[in-house]
């Protein structure tokens, strides 16, 4: 038991016991074939521990963001195939969202979902931020237990939250600042610096006045911007100079035409802010090279593009020489370290974005607080 949340050892004697296990398999496809199968490697721990114990089992997932009712574009075999390769015996239901009850957390669907088991056990790190009945709803009943991955995710990422080596320093970025703000704000109270790349650092730079020509900016989060850095100094680095993409430029299209150019903090009208300067990638860096402690949560510019990647690859390569303790929080920098060819040089790569994102910022989350509860617990 760690965190007052049960494992897999504090249910008991599993032997000819059926399981269900919700797992986290919303992987990436592309035209129906799995593009990453990072979701499912990563449960394979729990479910053989579960199977060598002679248990029955049976798993669940969503699959992205279908309406409450069945969707083939959403249809789970895919993953059905793939996990009968890698877990040969392990029954794999329908997308759970297929039924308007998950993500309404109602009761009916819960009592459905449990029917026929004996325990349950979360292992779906990635999901365990939302309070919907599949992750929340059968530790009420169940004897349950945390996975292996899920109890893995809590122990590194609240291991780094609470008792970091310092100097740390947390690397943030992504187009959307409102996302982060929470998370930021919680890492100031750990981090030695956090460094701010990616779309969202033009809404800082609109806080600091400067002109930020058509990159993006979420205008109502500048107040939010200005209190942080007013607040907060120093320890907000925030790059000193990006890339840009010109008038009649597309992303993702070079054969568009568009000029691209190094600018400071300031970009002309009909210009717009793709990827961090080299001058920040070389301090960014160096800060990295320095800490104890690295949290990475989100690419520094539009790295799908090879005009905007060199910020984000400048940044994925000093996390991989790093000696200090390195995580990767979710998934577009998940992405990102992989696309580089480096993630096997991190530390901890989280298969949660989101859930990663509100573990660091509440010390909590709905799927932990569901296993406290549990009657084994
Ligand atoms: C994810 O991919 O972030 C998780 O599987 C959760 O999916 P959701 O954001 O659709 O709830
Ligand atoms: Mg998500």
């Amino acid at each position: 038991m760690q965190f007052g949340v049960p494992e897999l050892e504090d249910l008991g004697d599993v032997a000819g016991k059926s399981v269900l296990v919700r797992a986290d398999f919303n992987v990436p496809l592309r035209d129906g074939v799995i593009t990453d199968d990072l979701r499912i490697r990563a449960a394979l721990p729990t479910l053989e521990w579960l199977q060598e114990h002679g248990a029955r089992v049976t798993a669940c997932t969503h699959l992205g963001r279908p309406k409450g009712a069945p969707d083939p574009a959403f249809s789970v075999e895919p993953v059905r195939a793939r996990l009968a390769e890698l877990a040969p015996g392990v029954e794999l239901l329908d997308n759970l969202r297929f039924n308007p009850g998950e993500t309404a957390n109602d009761p009916a669907f819960v009592a459905e979902l449990v029917a026929g088991h004996d325990m349950y056990v979360n292992d779906a790190f990635g999901a365990s931020h939302r309070a919907h009945a599949s992750i929340v709803g059968p530790p009420q009943t169940l004897p349950s237990a945390a996975g292996r991955l899920l109890a893995k995710e809590v122990e590194v990422l609240l291991g780094v939250r609470d008792e970091p080596k310092h100097p740390f320093v947390a690397i943030t970025g992504g187009s959307k600042v409102s996302d982060k703000l929470g998370v930021i704000r919680a890492l100031l109270g750990v981090a030695d610096q956090i460094l701010i790349g990616g779309g969202m650092c033009f809404t800082f730079f609109k806080a600091m006045g400067h002109q930020i020509g058509n990159s993006l900016c979420e205008d109502e989060q500048v107040d939010s911007c200005k209190a942080l850095l007013e607040e907060f100094g120093e320890r907000l680095v925030l790059p000193d100079d990006v890339v840009g993409l010109g008038p009649g430029g597309k992303i993702g299209d070079p054969s568009a035409g568009g000029e691209v150019r190094n600018f400071g903090r300031s970009l002309p009208d009909g210009w717009m802010g793709l990827d961090i300067g080299p001058g920040a990638a070389a301090a960014f860096s160096e800060l990295i090279g320095e800490a104890r402690t690295i949290l990475w949560n989100g690419p520094m510019g539009v790295f799908e593009d090879p005009r905007f990647e060199a910020g984000t690859r400048a940044v994925a390569e000093a996390v991989a020489e790093s000696r200090g303790f390195s995580v990767i929080g979710g998934g577009d920098s998940a992405a990102a370290i992989a696309q580089f060819g480096l993630a096997d040089r991190v530390d901890h790569i989280s298969t949660g974005g989101g859930a990663s994102l509100e573990l660091i910022e509440q010390g909590d989350l709905p799927g932990l607080a569901a296993l406290r509860g549990a009657p084994n617990a």
